[in-house]
């Protein structure tokens, strides 16, 4: 058990990459909070794995401050926090990207690290350290054409998670992000629509072959959280098949 006591939060866990940590996390023995916007997606998720369900809107310094609160109310503390819940941009020119638009990604994608780091900080210092992880996207290291500002939010989360590993190391957080290629969950169709034509050619420009699952993204964060990974902080770690070589 690689978690075995761990105490963790996982935002976005509802559905997709999160919901894959979270399986994980509980696999290996961390109690979880299954935090996400969607109540019954987070209530679904938490039945199956035998974790708790808050919902909360990342956006939102109130319901944030609540799901950090959720930990200690439920299991007594907090080890990990993942930072997971993210907002897609539909494929298409940065100049036809209303304001509203703009602004919803900001602020899952960014202000939305912004909340957790705000609440859950003060918690794991108290505790003597932890681990915050954050889901960014290759997209942060290798943009291409039509994503511009969900690139640059992402880009903000890089280099958030590089600094603030900086900043925490001195009590014992480690920092770190996750970098994964294109993955097979409902997100997936706001990136590339619903076409086989430009899924293949997608498929074509990773050299392992294959789209990420969410087994793949939640190994990377199962390691990041372990005690295996005790000197690894500020890392952005692609789970890319090779994308962004
Ligand atoms: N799927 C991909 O191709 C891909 C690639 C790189 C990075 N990512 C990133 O991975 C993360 C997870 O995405 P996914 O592919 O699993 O998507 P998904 O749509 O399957 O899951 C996202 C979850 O986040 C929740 N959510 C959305 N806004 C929220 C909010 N404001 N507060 C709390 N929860 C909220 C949704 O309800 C949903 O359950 C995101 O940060 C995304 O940007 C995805």
């Amino acid at each position: 058990m690689r978690l075995a006591g761990k105490i963790a939060i996982i935002t976005g866990a509802g559905s997709g990459f999160g919901e894959g940590i979270a399986t994980r996390f509980a696999e290996e023995g961390a109690k979880v909070i299954v935090a996400d916007i969607d109540e019954v997606a987070a209530k679904r998720v938490a039945r199956a794995i035998g974790g708790t369900a808050v919902r909360a809107d990342v956006t939102s310094g109130i319901e944030v401050a609540a799901m950090v609160a959720a930990a200690t109310e439920s299991y007594g503390g907090l080890d990990i926090l993942v930072n997971n819940a993210g907002m897609p941009q539909r494929a298409g020119p940065a100049d036809e990207v209303d304001e509203a638009m703009f602004d919803r990604i900001f602020d899952v994608n960014v202000k939305g690290l912004y909340f957790g780091i705000v609440h859950a900080v003060p918690v794991l210092k108290k505790r003597g350290g932890g681990v915050i992880i954050s889901t960014a996207s290759t997209a942060a290291v290798r943009p291409r054409p039509g994503l511009a500002w969900y690139a640059a939010s992402k880009g903000a989360v890089v280099t958030a998670t590089k600094s603030l590993a900086l900043e925490l190391a001195p009590h014992r957080i480690r920092v770190n992000a996750i970098n994964p290629v294109a993955g097979d969950t409902p997100m997936l169709k706001e990136f590339m629509g619903d076409g086989e034509a430009i899924r293949r050619q997608f498929i074509a420009s990773i050299p392992l072959g294959r789209l990420s699952t969410p087994r793949d993204i939640a190994n990377a964060a199962l390691y990041l959280a372990s005690d295996e990974a005790s000197l690894v902080t500020g890392i952005c770690m692609e789970v890319d098949g090779g994308r962004c070589v």
